[in-house]
């Protein structure tokens, strides 16, 4: 662990907002990003500008998200009633198409967007998501709303990430009153052990933080996995809060409590449920990710699509080319439309003790792959893609879903650059279907050798399985 900035401040509470309410809140965007990008691989960060408080034009609307594929409730991730987007996430839902009408949601170039909220309601766990899209400015002052009492937070990011946006998050934090100290890893999975935890127990204890200081994630999931870690155990649990700044640690990895460090023998073997106080997503720090993780999020975005959401699946392929445009509109409506997904899926199951598991669709496959590849040929959603063909085959014989259906997914992964065909193993050779078996079987969870499948049994949605053969998948994964 690198240690990064310490700073005390002692100013008064004076700036909370008192116009941001449970539903919504349009502001101008006019924050400024004062990061210098020291990451090579990365992109630079999205210009965006200072902040008005004063609420947009649509701030009361909060009943058209119902318009929105993959939203059934009643909050808006983003309403601007300003400028005439035709919106083809609404004309691909044929419940809602007609409720769009006040018009476009965040349209691309406009000076105002919204930043707007979700619960997840775990019981005696209730926690918010915050969406926005370039207002990493108003952490602080949502964090001081919830948290009262806390003086003490503490950043855990990476080497890529912090550089980026941590002085920007220390700023809005201290600006409202909190005492900060940050410390950074190197970035990637070979970090999330338990000796880079020990690391920050270390230096928490040292500064004396205690029960009723915060832990702050400020990164993908690789951090957010350890700083939740941290946060879960030291002191038997003190209090987390989730800034995800890749798109899988958006739409994945920041909702539902699970945290976790590696061990030499397995990937997330060292864990807990721990769940954030808050969950705070600007979709603007997106522009700066590489590429190849952008598309990487894909991977499990359209596995909702998929499993959990018909008609979210459709705006994703009528939207693709604009989303990997990082329209702000349309990244907002997606990570909105996903979060709500893994938000009822948690809600219903948070410890994963049935329905949960369902989210599994298209990782029985990929797990075994990312194994049999060392983690080093694949990103984690690039496998889930291929998982997802793989396991929509099986599905396609078992008589579950059609052959169309399966086309369609093929289609949608290939819109975004995802791989669908099983890869190489280490020796150029296609990896044999028996040891993809395998390794599936001694994935954690298997139960008794025998794997339960998630498998697409309908357009947008998925079943457990436990009745496969092993003959079917060895046919299919070798064919
Ligand atoms: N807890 C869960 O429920 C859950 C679910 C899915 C995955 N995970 C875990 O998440 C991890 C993978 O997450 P990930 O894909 O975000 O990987 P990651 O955290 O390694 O991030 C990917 C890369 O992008 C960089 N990065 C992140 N945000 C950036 C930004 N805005 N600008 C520039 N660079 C940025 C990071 O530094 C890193 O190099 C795995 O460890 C996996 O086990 C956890
Ligand atoms: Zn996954």
């Amino acid at each position: 662990m690198k240690k990064n900035t310490r700073s005390e401040n002692n100013e008064k509470l004076n700036n909370v907002n008192p116009n941001f309410n449970e539903n919504k809140e349009t502001l101008k965007n006019n924050s400024t990003n004062n990061t210098n990008n020291s990451n090579t691989g990365n992109r630079e960060p999205a210009p965006v500008s200072p902040v008005s408080n004063s609420p947009g034009p649509n701030a009361s609307n909060s009943s058209s998200d119902s318009s929105r594929p993959g939203c059934s409730d009643t909050s808006n991730p983003c309403s601007n009633s300003s400028s005439s987007r035709s919106s083809k996430a609404s004309s691909s839902s044929s419940e809602n198409s007609s409720s769009d009408s006040t018009g476009p949601l965040c349209p691309p170039g406009s000076s105002a967007v919204s930043l707007d909220k979700m619960t997840v309601n775990i019981p005696g766990q209730a926690y918010p998501i915050y969406f926005t899209s370039g207002y990493l400015s108003r952490c602080g002052d949502l964090l001081r709303q919830h948290l009262p009492e806390t003086r003490k937070v503490f950043i855990i990011s990476d080497d890529n990430v912090f550089p980026l946006y941590g002085s920007q998050l220390i700023a809005s934090l201290e600006e409202h009153g909190f005492t900060v100290s940050s410390g950074t890893i190197r970035p990637g999975e070979a970090s999330k052990t338990l000796e880079t935890a020990a690391g920050f127990f270390d230096e928490l204890i040292e500064q004396h933080f205690e029960r009723n200081s915060v832990i702050i994630s400020l990164g993908g999931g690789v951090v957010g996995d350890l700083a939740g870690f941290v946060a879960a155990t030291y002191m038997r649990g003190i209090k987390f809060v989730q800034v995800p700044t890749s798109l899988l640690a958006q739409v994945d990895s920041s909702i539902g409590g699970k945290v976790a460090v590696n061990h030499p023998r397995g990937k997330n073997i060292i864990g807990a449920f721990h769940q954030p106080e808050l969950v705070f997503i600007d979709v603007a720090t997106l522009s700066t990710l590489a590429e190849r993780e952008f598309i990487t999020g894909m991977g499990e975005i359209i596995k909702h699509g998929v499993g959990f959401n018909y008609d979210y699946l459709k705006f994703l392929q009528q939207n693709a080319a604009e989303i990997q445009q990082q329209n702000p509109d349309l990244l907002l409506q997606m990570i909105y439309g996903s979060c709500n997904i893994k938000r009822k899926i948690v809600e219903e199951d948070e410890k994963e003790k049935g329905p949960r598991a369902r989210l599994n669709l298209g990782h029985s496959v990929a797990h075994a792959l990312e194994t049999l590849t060392d983690y080093t040929h694949l990103t984690h959603g690039e496998a889930v893609a291929i998982g997802l063909v793989q396991e929509a085959r099986l599905a396609e014989k078992l008589e579950l879903i059609s052959s169309d259906l399966v086309q369609e997914i093929i289609t949608t992964l290939q819109q975004y650059s995802l791989p669908v065909e099983l890869p190489s193993g280490a020796s150029g050779d296609k990896i044999p279907a028996r040891d993809i078996l395998t390794a599936m079987a001694s994935d954690k969870k298997s139960f008794q050798g025998k794997v339960s499948l998630a498998l697409p049994s309908d357009p947008g949605e998925c079943q457990i399985i436990r009745d496969w053969q092993e003959e079917d998948l060895l046919q299919i994964l070798s064919s």
